[in-house]
């Protein structure tokens, strides 16, 4: 079986515990394609080269999940060859046997439009911004600028911006607990399963 869902959406709005949980309910891959873009980022050097030869190594650092990996990963996305480069790998995840979630940015409207479920996760700044924080501590305030700042970027660019594709559902979890949400989007995956 063919089957994808993708979950777009601003930063820390969710989408990696929905992802996780659903491709664990239903027994599809998941793939955290955030995590391309930071491990290009961190790498360093010429970012067109880093995603050209991205690794498994690469993605296993420890460090990519701080925010300043997310800033340098929402800098590198906005560069054309970095995306491209890593273009063949997300469809190919996408549309192998066995069903897959991806969660990104560009999932629905880029990657993979013919997706059989896409959802726009996300919820508001200040939202976001305290969930982000619960996890990597330090100045909240500073998690706030760093959030609304890449959001703007990702949101901004020209090639593949950050938005709702016109068929997506949208799932607003700034009033919703982490299972209320969980629970929302295993009932649209499940009624397209049929
Ligand atoms: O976890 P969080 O939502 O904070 O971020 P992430 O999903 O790990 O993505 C980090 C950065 O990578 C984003 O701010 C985007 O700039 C970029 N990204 C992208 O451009 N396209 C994607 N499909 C996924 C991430």
């Amino acid at each position: 079986m063919i089957f994808t869902v993708a979950i777009d959406g601003p930063a820390a709005a969710g989408k990696g515990t929905i992802s996780r949980a659903i491709a664990a309910r239903f027994g599809f891959a998941h793939l955290d394609t955030g995590l391309l873009y930071r491990a290009v980022g961190a790498k360093g050097g010429d970012p067109i080269v880093a995603a050209q030869t991205l690794s498994p190594e690469d993605l296993a650092r420890g460090d990519l999940r701080t925010l300043q990996a997310g800033q340098a990963a929402s800098r590198v996305a906005a560069i054309p060859e970095v995306r491209a480069a890593l273009v063949d790998f997300q469809r190919r995840f996408a549309r192998a046997e066995g069903g897959a979630v991806l969660d990104g940015r560009d999932i629905g409207t880029v990657i993979c439009p013919e997706a059989e479920v896409k959802l726009f996760v996300t919820a508001s700044a200040e939202v976001r911004a305290h969930r982000r924080h619960a996890e990597v501590g330090g100045d909240y305030d500073q998690v706030l600028r760093e959030v609304v700042e890449r959001d703007a970027r990702d949101a901004g660019r020209a090639d593949a911006p950050m938005r709702a594709a016109e068929d997506a559902i949208v799932i607003d979890t700034s009033d919703m607990t982490i299972d209320a949400a969980v629970a929302r989007a295993a009932e649209i995956v499940a009624a397209r399963l049929g």
